[in-house]
């Protein structure tokens, strides 16, 4: 039998996976993106967190913005994804609001503008954050993830694996991308919990 860790069996579930949540209708990425908000405003993460990021959904991901307006009247301070130019592939997270200057970064996904000093200046790195809101192609059971395969967030949060204080990751999905199991790597960083539209998924708690 093909080894779920093989590079071809994992492409072939990511593409499975992606066609599957690009073909939702409008209506049903809008309902779901409802119903997604309503469970995460449930999390204790999600309602002590001051610093949380979240993205902008590409390519049938699930849409988590309707929280913003949520965060703006809790004055939670929002933060999104940006590449880190010059660097290793890994992410800052820019500070957020209606009239942040964007940009469209090298994979098409627009992203806060750091070239005005503003935006420069409202960087975090990962560890910074409470909470972040992590986008994922598969989970399953035991809320392993498998992302886009471009090891942006692993890379983020490599720090995470060495133990010490750290964010609260929680990965967000349609339930439609929820498989029976996934392969974990070694660099893969373990999320606490992922939510969708239907269910929450905690992982279990890790033996201290
Ligand atoms: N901490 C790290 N340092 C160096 N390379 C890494 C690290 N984490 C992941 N990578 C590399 O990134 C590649 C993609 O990793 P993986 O398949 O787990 O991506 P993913 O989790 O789907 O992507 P993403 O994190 O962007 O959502 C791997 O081949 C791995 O070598
Ligand atoms: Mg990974």
């Amino acid at each position: 039998m093909q080894s779920l860790h093989d590079p071809d069996a994992k492409r072939a579930l990511r593409r499975q996976l992606r066609r599957k949540r690009s073909a939702l209708s409008r209506d049903e990425q809008r309902q779901a993106a409802l119903d997604l908000c309503l469970n995460l405003k449930h999390l204790p993460e999600i309602q002590r967190a001051r610093r949380i990021s979240l993205y902008l959904p590409v390519n049938g991901e699930i849409d988590p913005t309707p929280l913003l307006s949520w965060f703006q009247k809790r004055n939670v301070a929002v933060y999104l994804p940006v590449l880190r130019p010059l660097s290793d592939n890994s992410l800052w997270f820019v500070a957020y609001h209606a009239r942040t200057p964007m940009v469209k970064n090298r994979f098409g996904i627009l992203e806060p503008d750091t070239r005005f000093a503003a935006q420069r200046r409202n960087r975090l790195p990962a560890w910074a954050l409470d909470t972040l809101i992590v986008p994922l192609v598969g989970f399953d059971g035991h809320a392993n993830r498998m992302g886009m395969g471009g090891g942006f967030y692993d890379r983020s949060l490599a720090f995470m694996r060495r133990g010490g204080p750290a964010p609260n990751l929680i990965g967000v999905a349609h339930a439609c991308q929820q498989v029976e199991a996934l392969p974990v790597e070694p660099w893969d960083v373990p999320l606490s919990a992922v939510v969708s539209d239907e269910a929450v998924v905690r992982a279990s708690k890790k033996k201290s």
